[in-house]
């Protein structure tokens, strides 16, 4: 028998991760104690006022059956007051509002929406893979919009060239920013806005990580924005604030017909989240200060961690505003990639090489704050041990 995967399966560029977890694998064949500064996943437990919501509700036979693929009504409202409460935004929950199996579904799921054959994406790089993904493999292509340091990672939108933005269906943005940290400003989700409707282009901002902040900034809302809701819907998600990656719940919010395109599109693929969860989520999202102030500060204090580290091995690096990763250029005579092996084989510590995010990030890597203090102090002795700071 010959099976045959689509072009579109064959166009995929290789998952990042799954070349780190081999490497991971075959350390930890040789005996090695990895430190993984390099996968995006919170370390911390789910919150107890959200688990024992959960053990509540999935005793309640009526979660059981099939959820709405749209969500139900109390978790889109919960959503909502979130919205007005955190960003002062008013949305309706029953027609601005989806549930999303987290966030990376809804982020997937867009382009097979709205894209025909080789329609293209605006998409950013260094950027979160599935962007790009989706795209291709809705049969679309990626135009790739650099983030450079020196326009403090934020694409230039004068940049794009008019015949692409003319063909261009779907914009992704995405702030606080996977992998740079970077923090956008509502003025410049004001000129996204303007850009996007003079190229009739439907904003997909990604807000995965919204909550995650340093130095007391409150990253904004794209739907803060003037007119946000003309052009855009922003996709976030219980995952990275709540440290509830494995529940898979999220949701997209704003245009209205963008959201009710993405919900109908879901009806016919998948049935939801499990209830259950979706009112462990109403439960996370009603007074979330506590618990995320006390997130932030965890965050902080790694995020000066690594900083102090960096230092001592003469790393230079802007620390994040936002975000929990940390985006280093590697030094001279490295790319990203002989850097992050070098790092593994001499003192066993894992970082993700920057080009794995796009072309314009190679010549950095990322380290992800998910990991104890102390295990990130022991990671920057061991590098500063094994490779010395005159080697840099
Ligand atoms: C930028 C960004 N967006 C979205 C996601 C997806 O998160 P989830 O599907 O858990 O909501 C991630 C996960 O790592 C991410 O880094």
């Amino acid at each position: 028998m010959m099976l045959r995967e689509n072009q579109a399966m064959q166009n995929l560029p290789p998952y990042l991760f799954a070349r780190i977890e081999q490497k991971i694998a075959e350390a930890k064949e040789k005996g090695v104690d990895i430190i993984n500064l390099g996968i995006g996943d919170p370390d911390l437990p789910t919150p107890k006022y959200i688990i024992d919501k959960m053990a509540e509700a999935i005793y309640d036979s009526a979660n059981h059956q099939y959820p709405s693929s749209v969500g139900l009504l109390e978790y889109r409202k919960a959503v909502a007051e979130w919205y007005k409460k955190r960003h002062g935004v008013d949305l309706d929950p029953k027609t601005e509002i989806v549930s999303l199996i987290g966030s990376k579904e809804g982020i997937a799921h867009i382009s097979f929406a709205y894209l025909d054959k080789d329609d293209i994406n605006l998409v950013p790089d260094p950027g979160y893979p599935v962007y790009n993904i989706g795209t291709i493999l809705a049969g679309g292509k990626s135009y790739f919009m650099p983030l450079k340091e020196e326009n403090g990672f934020l694409p230039v939108l004068e940049d794009i060239p008019s015949d692409i933005a003319r063909k261009a269906k779907l914009m992704f943005i995405n702030y606080p920013n996977n992998p740079t940290g970077a923090v956008a400003s509502l003025d410049f989700f004001e000129k996204v806005v303007e850009f996007a409707k003079s190229f009739d282009i439907l904003v997909c901002h990604d807000a995965a990580y919204s909550e995650i902040a340093f130095d007391g900034i409150k990253p904004p809302s794209f739907l803060e924005a003037k007119g946000a809701k003309d052009v855009g819907i922003e996709f976030n998600s219980l995952s990275k604030p709540f440290n509830m990656t494995g529940w898979r719940i999220g949701w997209a919010a704003g245009n209205r017909e963008a959201i009710e395109v993405l919900g109908r599109f879901k009806s016919n693929i998948d049935s939801g989240v499990f209830q259950a969860v979706q009112y462990a989520a109403v439960e996370a999202l009603k007074e979330p200060e506590d618990h995320l102030n006390q997130l932030r500060k965890v965050y902080q204090e790694r995020r000066d961690a690594v900083l102090e580290g960096l230092n001592k091995i003469g790393l230079k690096a802007n620390p994040p505003k936002g975000s929990f990763y940390f985006w280093v250029p590697v030094p001279d005579g490295f790319t990203s990639a002989s850097f992050a092996e070098m790092i593994l084989e001499k003192a066993g510590v894992i970082v993700t090489p920057g080009n794995g995010y796009g072309e314009y990030g190679e010549g950095y890597f990322r380290i992800a704050l998910t990991v104890s203090k102390e295990r990130i102090c022991e990671a920057f002795e061991r590098i500063e041990k094994a490779v010395g700071k005159v080697e840099f």
